[in-house]
């Protein structure tokens, strides 16, 4: 075991951070931006495994960058311009509040099959071919399907089967296994840590509350990663190696 000082402003920062509607975007943190195709950009980290992964499944023809880091003023006019063009229900349905979005985190992207036209706002991502390869296969690269329609109580946001989030591993492995979506991560945390292991390597997955502007926090050995989660606390997975 160690002693580490988790810092308040890491409660805002991190891969597994929640924005929504309740839950605004609150880090001033630097994105570094990587050009994954299509003019599109992500974070470095997401942009690497999108890379990968893309690949993997032979998608570079197939799977189309629509829409990935977006900056608050472009969510902004993204909301104004769907507001006027589709009214109220269907832009609080598809489209984040300015502010709100997980797309000016650069971890979120939305995907569509290549095409002569693409809608902007919902591509078409069918659920067959190099699509559905990469729905199964970006899991293993940390991407989730963000917005799910049995979860739109939970995330204000209907069903996009176009738009993935990374929240890296072994986090997208647990939310999918478990069925749960990231609004319900830190709660279900709360109830013990989650242990598990990916080719050989044991992580051990556990939240801690924030408690003042330094928090400490008994971390077992190995390798930590910390996120915030922007609702008061942080998330710890630790990885080990087996001896
Ligand atoms: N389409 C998602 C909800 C966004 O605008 O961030
Ligand atoms: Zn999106």
């Amino acid at each position: 075991m160690r002693r580490m000082v988790l810092l308040r402003e890491q409660v805002r920062e991190g891969t597994l951070l929640v924005v929504n509607r309740q839950h605004p975007l609150r880090s001033s943190q630097k994105i570094e931006l990587i050009n994954v195709g299509n003019g599109v950009q992500m974070e470095r980290h997401a942009a690497a495994a999108f890379n990968e992964c893309v690949r993997l499944v032979g998608g570079r023809e197939t799977i189309v960058p629509v829409s990935g880091w977006r900056s608050a003023q472009e969510q902004k006019k993204i909301w104004d311009d769907t507001m006027r063009k589709e009214g109220a229900c269907f832009t609080e349905s598809y489209v984040a509040h300015p502010g709100c979005s997980e797309h000016q985190t650069g971890l979120a992207i939305d995907l569509g099959k290549a095409a002569e036209s693409i809608d902007f706002i919902r591509p078409d991502f069918p659920q067959e071919g190099v699509c559905r390869a990469f729905r199964t296969q970006s899991v293993r690269w940390g991407f989730v399907q963000r917005y799910r329609a049995h979860k739109r109580q939970q995330t204000g946001i209907a069903e996009e089967p176009w738009h993935f989030r990374y929240v890296g591993a072994p986090h997208a492995q647990i939310l999918e296994s478990r069925d749960l979506c990231l609004e319900e991560y830190s709660d279900f945390l709360k109830q013990g840590p989650v242990n598990l292991e990916l080719g050989g390597v044991q992580a051990t997955v556990f939240y801690v509350p924030e408690s003042g502007a330094k928090t400490v926090a008994d971390v077992p050995d190995g390798l930590v990663q910390v996120s915030g989660d922007n609702c008061g606390g942080f998330i710890l997975t630790v990885w080990r190696w087996r001896a």
